[in-house]
């Protein structure tokens, strides 16, 4: 009976779970992520086939306009996170906690993971660091709710890391990353994120775990990788981390095509008869006449079309 379906909209991709990331790894197979803010670019990622689809805290600085992502409240996040997940259809949604969510107990960590699945439609959540968090980790885990790590640079606590610079570039710093993989590891992480982490000190972190690795300036081993929207598609100018490599110039398109509508408008290029409303040439001419005899006293109806 294949005739009948011929013309049937094919099955959509079944949605990524959590079983097949961890698949993924032992498969070989490579687990893309990308960060993304808001309904149109969640469903240009769907589209796209992105494996996980994250609304991380550094919408902070990429779409609220802050100076980096520590300001970033629960709300905002919750309010963005609802706009991307109405469009992401198939891949896996993940929910980054934003500073001052989780580092004061277990509980408000729990409550606040909580919040971005009731809330938000979270798949899972995501925080950053070693040494405490691990706690906090196991604990979002222990409540059933998928929980990634992060270390290595966690730009949340950049200031106590001297800043946005590569990490585990001591042997003693390497062995510390390699502890705090295992451990978020031990405490129900289901991947983690490493962040400007030597390539091959992320190799043999990766070689270790069980769970996959999602590297963002972190080298070729990783299990997956990780780019924000903004850098990866141009729409950031100015330097940028050298991890970060660009597919796309979007701030010049966007730009040119600004230039060139504000000139149109300005010259009168813009608009022309295609992009105007007709009304039929009987009804005009009673307008018309109506208008010469001095009858019209104006539509309030207010229709728009
Ligand atoms: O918020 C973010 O964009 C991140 C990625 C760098 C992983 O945490």
């Amino acid at each position: 009976m294949t005739g009948t379906h011929d013309t049937a909209i094919p099955p959509t991709d079944p949605s990524i779970t959590l079983p097949e990331l961890t698949e993924r790894k032992q498969r070989g197979e490579k687990i893309v992520m990308v960060t993304a803010y808001d309904a149109p670019s969640a469903r240009l990622a769907d589209q796209a086939d992105i494996d996980i689809v994250f609304v991380g805290d550094s919408a902070a600085n990429n779409v609220l306009g802050y100076d980096g992502t520590t300001p970033i409240s629960m709300d905002e996040m919750i309010m963005l996170a609802r706009a991307a997940r109405r469009t992401t259809k198939r891949a896996f949604f993940l929910v980054d906690m934003p500073l001052g969510s989780f580092q004061v107990s277990d509980e408000e960590a729990i409550h606040n993971a909580v919040r971005f699945v009731k809330e938000a439609g979270a798949d899972g959540v995501k925080l950053e660091g070693g040494g405490p968090s691990i706690a906090r980790a196991r604990a979002i885990a222990a409540a059933g709710i998928p929980v990634m790590g992060h270390i290595g640079l966690t730009p949340q606590s950049a200031t106590m890391l001297g800043g946005h610079r590569a990490q585990g570039r001591t042997a003693a710093k390497a062995r510390q990353l390699f502890a705090d993989a295992q451990a978020l590891q031990s405490a129900g992480c289901f991947a983690i994120v490493l962040e400007a982490v030597p390539a091959r000190v992320s190799e043999r972190i990766t070689q270790a775990l069980r769970i996959p690795t999602i590297g963002i300036g972190a080298g070729p081993a990783c299990d997956g990788q990780v780019l924000v929207w903004h850098d990866l598609l141009g729409i950031n100018e100015g330097p940028l981390p050298r991890f970060v490599k660009q597919y796309a110039h979007l701030a010049e398109d966007v730009r040119r095509a600004l230039e060139t509508y504000a000139a149109e408008v300005r010259s009168g290029a813009f608009p022309t008869a295609e992009h105007a409303f007709r009304i039929p040439a009987e009804e005009l001419r009673l307008f018309e006449s109506e208008l010469d005899a001095g009858v019209a006293a104006g539509d309030a109806s207010g229709d728009w079309f």
